[in-house]
């Protein structure tokens, strides 16, 4: 039996940075509010000529070095993003030749926020099943080109970047195990309602934004990813006080907070980057995972739970052994 293991982990943020103070001058809206509602104080905002694979590579070879792989040994490659630099090739695609491999199957994911935990599940299985040894598995988003700047209920709220691992088989697991869902019949509360062949137009025009009924949204999260978290526990058995860490998507502190209550966690225990980075969709879990193994929060050994919540509506965890 094989099993998946995170061999190393990268991320990288665009240099801008845009603060709440920035964005009082955007729209009418306030630090304290944005701080009290959500726990942004500022994120990061790719430059109008960087894209998304320009994000993902710089997470991707660092994710590389850190696992010590060689991009020749990378037989699988998943990119998790909303927001693809092309229609096509994939960003996968791009980012394969950007690092020089050739030959292994590359794809992009799209379940927006929850894209990452669904790729990481996409290539665990890869792994179980014999299919590939060594993928890399990036998250990346420039989800800023998506909002209407002029939209206080979700300007504030977003930002790019990217994380990565490199996932490799082991004879011990890693990855305990996977829970994915959708549910399609939420669309209307949370999505850009335009694209290749619908709307495409407002694509043109530069007006095909996210749309949010933010309210409604937080409530779903809030349930949903209680739910989730009762699940994968009692898929293995397990007792809230087993988790270690928990690496929530970062959407929103007080929808965290709320996750953390519901697994009796302390939020000392909990990975929070929302206040430094917004949401960043598909690179979120990534990069929260990437910050905490790198400042040494994390430890080998340490078992983790991983969860997201977006658009589709989709969700999902990851339990895994770091
Ligand atoms: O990642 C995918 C999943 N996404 C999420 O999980 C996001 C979930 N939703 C949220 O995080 C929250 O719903 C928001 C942060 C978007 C909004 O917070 P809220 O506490 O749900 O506020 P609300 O939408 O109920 O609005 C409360 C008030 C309204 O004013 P009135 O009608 O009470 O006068 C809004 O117009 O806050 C107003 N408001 C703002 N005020 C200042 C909304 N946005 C802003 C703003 N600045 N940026």
């Amino acid at each position: 039996m094989n099993y998946s293991r995170i061999a190393g982990t990268g991320s990288y943020l665009p240099a801008k940075v845009l603060t709440n103070r920035d964005l009082e001058k955007m729209v009418d809206t306030s630090d304290q509010w944005i701080r009290e509602r959500t726990g942004i104080e500022k994120r990061h905002i790719a430059a109008a000529d960087e894209t998304t694979c320009d994000l993902a590579e710089p997470a991707a070879r660092r994710a590389l070095q850190a696992a010590k792989v060689d991009s020749g040994e990378i037989d699988l490659i998943i990119v998790a993003t909303t927001t693809p630099d092309q229609v096509f090739p994939s960003t996968a695609c791009l980012l394969q030749q950007r690092l020089d491999i050739h030959g292994c199957p590359a794809f992009d994911v799209q379940a927006v926020c929850t894209g990452f935990v669904y790729a990481v599940a996409v290539a665990d299985n890869f792994i179980r099943t014999g299919s590939a040894r060594c993928a890399l598995v990036v998250g990346a988003e420039t989800f800023s080109r998506i909002v209407d700047w002029s939209d206080r209920g979700t300007s504030v709220l977003f930002g790019d970047g990217a994380g990565a691992v490199v996932l490799k088989a082991s004879k011990e697991p890693g990855i305990i195990s996977t829970h994915l869902h959708a549910d399609g019949a939420y669309e209307s509360l949370l999505r850009v309602p335009a694209g290749v062949s619908k709307g495409y137009d407002l694509v043109q025009e530069g007006g095909a934004y996210t749309e949010m009924r933010g309210n409604e949204v937080f409530r779903m999260a809030v349930t949903t990813l209680g739910r989730i978290v009762d699940e994968t526990l009692q898929a293995n058995g397990l007792q809230k006080t087993d988790i270690d860490w928990l690496i929530p998507h970062q959407a929103n502190i007080r929808i965290i907070q709320a996750t953390a209550r519901k697994l009796r966690m302390p939020m000392e225990r909990v990975v929070v980057t929302v206040s430094e980075h917004g949401n960043t969709s598909a690179a979120s879990v990534p990069l929260a995972l990437d910050v905490a193994v790198r400042d040494g929060r994390i430890q080998r050994g340490e078992t983790l739970l991983m969860e997201a919540f977006g658009g589709g509506f989709t969700w999902g965890s990851v339990l895994l052994k770091y």
